[in-house]
């Protein structure tokens, strides 16, 4: 498992110092994140919007611990994912345990129903699913995907195949749920859906969201904004 550092050395859920971020592709190198700092406390609510290309998934990826840095440590919720003998496999464990991840593009797994899609993290984590039943189909009757629950994600809308991949990041009830483009391309309905839940969740739950979406805006604590690798606070009012 990661390491626990002390409690009172890290007071953030999240806490990133120094990070840089780079890709390679072909002989050139881009450089996404540099130096970048980013902390927010225990159930906070921070918003991450700025261009296209600028970092934001990456961003949540490197917090989830499904991105290693180049340099600079990472910290989330006590565990420090920047460690260098950490594996693939004490990481994978990290993220079934306390992360919710809700991708840009859903990844909900072509094979699997609706139903086992949204229960797919409680067998990762090798829990018991009956445990879960109830509130799996709490979850899809609050998305109204109860009658979609047996159908295939090709088979499903893509306002459907969002809800799905919304509410498999929550069945766990995780500490720390990441959000990215939640109501991207979504109908007003869903987006309804999506926002009252992230209403309900705000200050019970670490989360952080990518998103470009007005209306999430009044639910942040924090909204910081991509500039040169760096992350800057942006003024609400502005
Ligand atoms: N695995 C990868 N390999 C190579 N380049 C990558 C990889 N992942 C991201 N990038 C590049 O890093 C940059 C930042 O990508 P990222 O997906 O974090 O941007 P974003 O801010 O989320 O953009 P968008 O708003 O379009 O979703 C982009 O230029 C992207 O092409
Ligand atoms: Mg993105």
């Amino acid at each position: 498992m990661v390491s626990k550092p002390n409690e009172e050395e890290f007071s953030f859920a999240v806490d990133i110092s120094n990070v840089t971020k780079t890709f390679k592709i072909g002989k050139t190198t881009i450089t996404v994140l540099k130096n970048l700092d980013f902390q927010c406390h225990e159930n906070e609510f921070s918003i991450i919007s700025g261009p296209s290309g600028s970092g934001k998934s990456t961003i949540l990826t490197i917090i989830g611990g499904l991105t290693r840095v180049d340099e600079g440590s990472v910290n989330v919720l006590n565990h420090l994912l920047t460690e260098e003998s950490i594996t693939e496999e004490s990481l994978a464990i990290f993220r079934s345990t306390y992360v919710g991840f809700v991708f840009q593009t859903g990844h909900l797994i072509d094979s699997l129903t609706v139903y086992e899609n949204v229960l797919l993290p409680v067998n990762l984590a090798q829990r018991d699913e009956m445990d879960y039943k109830e509130r799996a189909w709490d979850l899809l009757r609050e998305f109204r995907l109860e009658d979609r629950a047996h159908s295939l994600p090709i088979m499903i809308s893509g306002g459907e195949y969002q809800r799905t991949a919304f509410i498999r990041a929550l069945i766990l009830d995780p500490d720390l749920l990441l959000i990215d483009e939640p109501t991207s391309n979504q109908d007003k309905n869903t987006t309804e859906t999506i926002i009252k839940k992230l209403e309900k969740l705000k200050g019970q739950r670490t989360i952080i969201v990518v998103t470009h979406d007005r209306e999430i805006y009044p639910l942040a604590d924090n909204i910081y904004i991509p500039v040169d690798g760096r992350l800057s606070l942006y003024q609400m009012d502005e």
